[in-house]
């Protein structure tokens, strides 16, 4: 019976036939392993003459078996060697690449130079109640000003009887930081914000960052030394003139809209030089200034010990500006070829 067995492994042409002659001979109920069950019933002196045999009937049965085994994996191995091949002369296919976007971009680009100038990053949800979006930024229920902001309402109401909102700015984060952590306060917070309002300059969604500082003896000059400082390093000039025009904003007193001066070359804004100049004109870039104190109050601060300034500007606006864009709608679009006109994907 072995050497049938052994003949049947060494001619066996699969994995399966091997597996099968394994079980036949060496599994639980194997003929080889039936046999070493009766050597326990022996007397000492059969089991001595008769053990050899039988030990040695397995060992041969199960080396034919592993080197069946091998041979077959060999076999197969040059097999796939033989028709599969890879030819590493032939160029690789091109692989589809994406890139950051200009809105992704630019807020990362603003992170980084506010990072210098110790701002943290601060962010606050889009979905608001009426208290943080308006009410604490001194706009109570009848305020005119929150009609101007053409706000998306949710049906519903908050736990505590707000109204919910999307946010139309983002400076409820403004509210949010000096509730939760108090003052001082150096952060800037960029994200997107809602107005039911749509044309080539104007989307339903768009992005803002909200700059706030809030320290004992703030002044306008720290707001006009960190825009200027900020908007030199974002449009990489050192040109950039602004100008501050007195503006009104229920969070902000006195409430300042800051232009920047430009040229128009081959039907381009360029950024650069006073809007005064020759050629040159003003564009209104960003709304800021001084914290109202009953802002600062509603956060729950002192207004008497702790005062600071704020702006928010458009960062789809600077992402225009920056790249030269001209219709806003185009960053929503998800259209690859623009990207590419701007040389944001390869
Ligand atoms: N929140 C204002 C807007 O969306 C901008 C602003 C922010 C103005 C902070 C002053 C201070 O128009």
């Amino acid at each position: 019976r072995k050497n049938d067995t052994l003949t049947a492994i060494a001619s066996a042409d699969n994995a399966d036939a091997v597996e099968a002659l394994r079980v036949e001979a060496l599994g639980k109920q194997g003929w080889v392993s039936q046999l070493l069950k009766t050597l326990g019933k022996m007397t000492p002196e059969e089991r001595t003459e008769k053990a050899p045999a039988i030990q040695q009937t397995r060992a041969e049965i199960a080396d034919a078996i592993a080197a069946r085994k091998q041979a077959l994996d060999d076999a197969e191995l040059d097999k796939r060697l033989a028709t599969e091949t890879l030819d590493l002369s032939l160029p690789a296919p091109e692989m589809p690449r994406g890139t950051v976007h200009p809105v992704s971009q630019v807020m990362d680009e603003l992170a980084e130079i506010f990072a210098d100038l110790g701002f943290a990053v601060k962010t606050g949800p889009e979905i608001e109640n009426d208290w943080h979006n308006f009410t604490a930024l001194n706009m109570p229920e009848s305020h005119p000003a929150r009609a101007m902001h053409d706000t998306f309402y949710f049906p519903d109401h908050d736990d505590d009887g707000r109204r919910m909102l999307l946010r139309t700015h983002t400076s409820p984060v403004q509210i949010r930081t000096m509730v939760n952590e108090g003052a001082p306060v150096r952060i800037i917070a960029p994200g997107r914000v809602y107005r039911s309002d749509s044309d080539a300059t104007h989307t339903p969604m768009f992005h803002q960052v909200e700059g706030l500082v809030i320290d004992k003896d703030i002044h306008l000059g720290h707001l006009k030394w960190t825009l200027e400082t900020f908007l030199k390093a974002f449009f990489e000039r050192d040109d950039i003139v602004l100008r501050l025009r007195p503006s009104y904003f229920p969070f902000t007193e006195p409430s300042v809209e800051v232009d920047v001066g430009f040229e128009v070359v081959k039907g381009r804004r360029v950024l650069g030089g006073s809007g005064d100049a020759p050629g040159h004109a003003w564009m209104e870039l960003l709304g800021s200034g001084m914290v109202n104190r009953r802002v600062i109050e509603f956060a729950g601060l002192d207004p008497d010990e702790w005062q600071g300034f704020a702006f928010g500007v458009g960062v789809d606006r600077l992402a225009m500006l920056k790249y030269g864009m001209d219709d806003l709608r185009a960053f929503f679009d998800g259209d690859i070829r623009w990207l590419q006109h701007y040389g944001f994907s390869p």
